[in-house]
This record gives structure tokens, sequence and C-alpha cells, in this order.
């Protein structure tokens, strides 16, 4: 037997990263080793774990923003040390095919992060990869056909075995291409480190901030019990409606498992945002540090961007409670539907062969 135990944590929004680390779990268990699925959200990895180089560890999550989602960073930095443990990371990315041609993801730091920590804690790392699967920002784009979808997924197992096999023959898998791609993606983070926090703030506090639930929604709650983060609270008088809590790390499972395709993200909210966050910044600058504070021209232009950026980091959740609550009135709701891009173009994407509540429990191969 290769390995005593394969414990494989993942993080997945909409099935992806899931269905990566099932392929990893199932090809290493038929070898009779005891393989663990385990969502980042219930795993004790200091329980979990045994020392030594029978235990093998696998992590997989998708790229967001080039980076691994905010949960799973802090769940890497949370780690126990390794005493000596493999390891094998996997970060899937968002592939597009166009006809015969497949545009890739990229992952960058997603990819060297984990494998940087891991090194750092003392696991002996045997492989990482940054895998193409389909592209599932269903807030910004029209979700793919499920011929395209089938077809991305089947060439990610392909390139998947590779590593699955290196893996059951105990040998290293670096593939070159793979890592010089992800390595050019992280240069945009030598000019401009606080990328990671840009997207935070950009995730949490902006995109997050556009999710409602249509007039078609039910009230079921799905979306809530299914969300990894906990970040939906089901709210109101029956038929209660989802509230996106600061929590949502924008992973798109409510999205792309809704049974009636009820949520969606409100690009008309998008110009009331913009507009009002700017016009509170410009007003602050001028009746705060011009008028109030009698401060000169030149210092008021150099605090232009910060308090912009601090204003519109504020105003954006406040922002929320106002388009939460102008949704009780119905003809606001309804314009709130008919004009967001999401319901016009309907099409959703979740990995076909994965159920949302299988990525909520451990699961033994
Ligand atoms: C908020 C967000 C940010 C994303 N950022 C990236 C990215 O930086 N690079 C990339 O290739 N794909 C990106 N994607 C696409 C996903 O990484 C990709 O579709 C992944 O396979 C989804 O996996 P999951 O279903 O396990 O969540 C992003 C998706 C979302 C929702």
């Amino acid at each position: 037997m290769l390995y005593d135990r394969l414990t494989c944590y993942f993080l997945s929004g909409t099935g992806n990263s899931y269905r990566a680390a099932r392929w990893l779990t199932e090809a290493v268990a038929e070898e009779g080793t005891k393989s663990e699925t385990v969502p980042i959200a219930v795993a004790r990895p200091a329980v979990d774990l045994q020392k030594g180089a029978r235990q093998l560890v696998g992590l997989y999550h998708p790229a967001h923003g080039l980076m691994p989602p905010w949960s799973m960073i802090k769940f890497i930095l949370r780690l126990p040390r390794g005493r000596g443990a493999h390891a094998v990371v996997v970060s899937t990315r968002g592939a597009i095919p166009l006809g015969p041609v497949m545009i890739p993801g990229a992952t960058g730091l997603a990819l060297f992060f984990p494998v940087l920590v891991l090194l750092l804690k003392g696991y002996r790392v045997r492989g990482a990869l940054g895998l193409d699967m389909p592209v599932n920002m269903l807030n910004l784009h029209w979700g793919m056909t499920e011929r395209n979808a089938g077809r991305v997924v089947e060439r990610a197992k392909r390139r998947h075995q590779r590593l699955v096999s290196a893996v059951l023959a105990k040998k290293h898998y670096w593939h070159p291409l793979n890592l010089i791609w992800e390595l050019a993606w992280c240069i945009p983070f030598v000019f401009w480190p606080f990328f990671p926090i840009a997207y935070l703030l950009i995730g949490r506090i902006f995109m997050a901030k556009l999710m409602f639930a249509d007039t078609s929604c039910k009230g079921c709650g799905r979306c809530a019990r299914n969300c990894p983060c906990q970040a939906i609270k089901m709210v109101g008088a029956k038929p209660k409606t989802p509230f996106w809590t600061h929590r949502c790390e924008v992973c798109m499972r409510c999205m792309g498992y809704c049974k009636f395709k009820s949520v969606q993200a409100s690009h008309l909210w998008l110009v009331p945002v913009l507009y009002g966050t700017s016009l509170l910044t410009a007003s602050s600058l001028q009746w705060g540090l011009m008028i109030l504070l009698d401060w000169p021209v030149q210092i008021v232009g150099l605090a232009n961007r910060p308090i912009h950026y601090a204003l519109t980091a504020l105003a954006l959740p406040l922002f929320y409670y106002l388009f939460f609550g102008l949704q009780r009135i119905k003809p606001l709701r309804t314009m709130f539907t008919y004009t967001t891009l999401t319901k016009l173009y309907r099409r959703r994407y979740h990995e076909p062969d994965t159920e949302a509540r299988e990525m909520n429990r451990r699961s033994d191969s």
C-alpha cells in the first residue's frame, strides 16, 4: 500500500474543485488506501492528519482573483505542522472554450501560496497543478453550454490523471509549462502587492453586494443551506428572502445551484452605487476638508483617492441594506429582476456530476 491515508481538503463553489479532489481520492482508494474528501468547513486537521510520509494531504480549491479564496487562505495558515507528510496542491481555474481553442485560466498565487506555506510547515510537497475547469463567474459571464462544459471537464480529467499517476507511482509531479504560466501570473503581485486585499474588498464588499433573489424565488432556503461560508440568511415573512451577509466569498454556489434560477447579480444597482459613492466622496472632500477644516486644495487632491476608496468600502454594505429594503416594494423588485444580465442570459453552471449537498460533508472512498 502506498499511503496509510489520503485526506483531501477542498473548498468548492460550483463543484469543479470538489470533482478534481474526488478523482484523486477515488484513484488512491482503489490502491487500498483509506481516502477521504473533506470540505474545509468541517475539517479538523489536527485530529485527521497523522505524522510521517504514510500520510498524503490534498488541497483543492478554485482561483479567486489569482488567489485562493479567503477561507482557504485561513485554513492553510491554520494547518498543523506537516512532520514529513506528503502533499499535493491543485487549484482549479476558469477556462473558456472558443471554437476549437481553449482559453486557459490563471491561478497565480492560488497555486504557489499553498505550496509555500506547506513547505514552511514541514510538508513534503509532491506536486502542484493549475487545472482548467469550466469558468464559473456567473455574475460576469454567460455560463457555458452543457456540451462545452463537458468537453472542458473531460480534458481536465485527462490532465489531472497525470498527477494521479505520479502520486500512485510515488513520484513528483511538476509540469514545467504549467508552472511557468502560473508564475507569469504572479508578476502583478510584484508591482501591486495589495492585490489580495483589494480583491477581498472588491469580492466581499462589492461583488457580493449585488446578489439578490428575483421575483421567482420561492424562499426554499436551499441557497442558505448549501452555502459553504454560511453567508446567506433567510429573512422576512414567508416566503423568506435570502440576504447575502459580509461572509459571502462570491463562490457562485447559490447562483449555480438554484433550481429556479432565481439568484441574480444586479447590474442596474451598480449605477446608483457607483454614482452615490462618488458623490459622497466629492461632497465630503469639499464640505469636510476644504470648507470645515480649511485644508489646501493640493492636500485635498492627494487625499482624494484614499478617501474615495475608504468611503466606498464603508458605503457599499450600507447601500446593500437599502437595496434589500427597496426589494420589498414589488414594482422595484420586478424592475431589478428584469434589468440584470444574469436574468437575460439565464444560463447557469455547476459541475455536471456534482450535487450541492455532496460538498458539505466528508466522503470516504
Ligand atoms: C469570484 C471569482 C473569481 C475568479 N477568479 C479567477 C481567476 O483569477 N483566474 C481563473 O482562471 N479563474 C477564476 N475564476 C474561475 C474559477 O476559479 C473556476 O471556474 C473554478 O474552477 C471554480 O471552481 P469551483 O467550482 O470549485 O468553485 C473565478 C471565479 C470566481 C467566482
